[in-house]
């Protein structure tokens, strides 16, 4: 089974060949990701019409490419997978209309991914022990920072989510509050292994709260309290980059652990941009030796944490979602506002 992967869902055009074998392993035979971010980092975050744009020009040369690294032509494709949302809508229409094209022309089934279910899957793809059920999983990324319990594919339960910022979402704000450059959260990590997290003590909102919900609008407050305030160029970028690192690992990791105790799972799985922050994974896994519990933890390589084509066809494979019963392929519509929130 050969799956065409397709993402556009924010500022990264994407698109990868996987293949599926009969165990159910899924290789990559080609994975290509043509970002936009050099272009967004020029005016401190993302202008959404200005990345649907390069969408335009990226779509078909990235799809092209795509094919001829895995040395696959569209005949052997098995099916096409597509982000229908969230995300942003002119953004998500270049992937879902050039999708539904290419599976009218090419004559195949066409299957339409939530993107946020798809950054779990990252962690199937090319793993020799892939999560297993029940599980629970932290998605943290740009826009979105869900918790959420799987007990199969397609069964899952929604437990909590951010209520303000996301967790990427306040790296980038934070960062740019210190002058640094978009995405924010890799340059807040790299300048906090120069500095001392206990130098500044910022928020941990709703760290204590029993729900799984989240928030962290109010730290990016803090930290413009300080950049603002008299400390003004008395205060060390890196130590203050490391308070914020600390602050908001230490609410995720917390959160995920007790969600993992209350559910009583032994697997968490942990996806999205902010997935590759290096002390979210150590602290994570820090915090379970501690409590000496038996939870494994699950993340995917930094390329396969931030948006790609990869996810997309991995979860089609797993979750086999189907064309619109009505009308087929051309009926699917891209959905900005697309969630995981079953609670709603
Ligand atoms: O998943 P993603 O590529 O896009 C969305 O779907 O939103 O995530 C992008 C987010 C950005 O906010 C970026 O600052 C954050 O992931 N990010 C990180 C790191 N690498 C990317 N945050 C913290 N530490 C990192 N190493
Ligand atoms: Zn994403």
């Amino acid at each position: 089974m050969i799956i065409l992967g397709i993402e556009t869902s924010c500022d990264e055009t994407a698109a990868a060949v996987l293949k599926q074998d009969k165990d159910s392993r899924v290789t990559i035979l080609s994975n290509v990701v043509a970002s936009s971010a050099a272009l967004q980092a020029k005016y401190g975050g993302i202008i959404p019409e200005q990345a649907a744009r390069e969408q335009i020009k990226s779509i078909i040369p990235v799809i092209k490419e795509c094919l001829q690294l895995a040395d696959c032509s569209w005949q052997n494709l098995d099916a096409i997978a597509v982000t229908y949302g969230p995300g942003l809508i002119g953004s998500l229409l270049v992937g879902t209309e050039t999708a539904k094209v290419l599976s009218k022309i090419w004559n195949k089934p066409l299957l339409p991914v939530n993107h946020l279910l798809g950054h779990f899957y990252a962690n199937w793809i090319e793993n020799p022990t892939p999560p297993v059920f029940p599980c629970i999983g932290l998605l943290v990324s740009g826009g979105h920072t869900d918790l959420v319990l799987f007990t199969n594919h397609n069964k899952y339960k929604y437990l909590g989510g951010t209520r303000d910022d996301a967790a990427g979402e306040s790296f980038d704000k934070c960062a740019r509050l210190l002058g640094l450059s978009y995405p924010g959260g890799p340059e807040i990590s790299k300048l906090a292994s120069q500095g001392d997290s206990l130098r500044f003590k910022l928020p941990r909102p709703m760290i204590n709260s029993k729900d799984f919900d989240f928030s962290f609008s109010g730290l990016k407050t803090a930290v413009a309290n300080i950049v603002n305030s008299g400390q003004g160029t008395g205060y060390s970028k890196a130590n203050l980059a490391a308070g914020i690192e600390a602050a908001i690992v230490e609410v995720l990791v917390e959160k995920t652990i007790r969600a993992a105790k209350k559910y009583n799972v032994e697997q968490i799985m942990i996806a999205g941009g902010v997935a590759s922050n290096q002390k979210l994974t150590s602290d994570l896994k820090l915090k379970i030796e501690n409590l000496k519990l038996k939870i494994k933890v699950a993340v995917p390589p930094p390329s396969l944490c931030t948006d790609n084509g990869a996810m997309i066809a991995a979860c089609a494979f797993f979750t086999k979602p189907v064309n619109p019963p009505a009308g087929g392929p051309l009926n699917i519509e891209a959905d900005p506002n697309l969630s995981l929130d079953t609670r709603s």
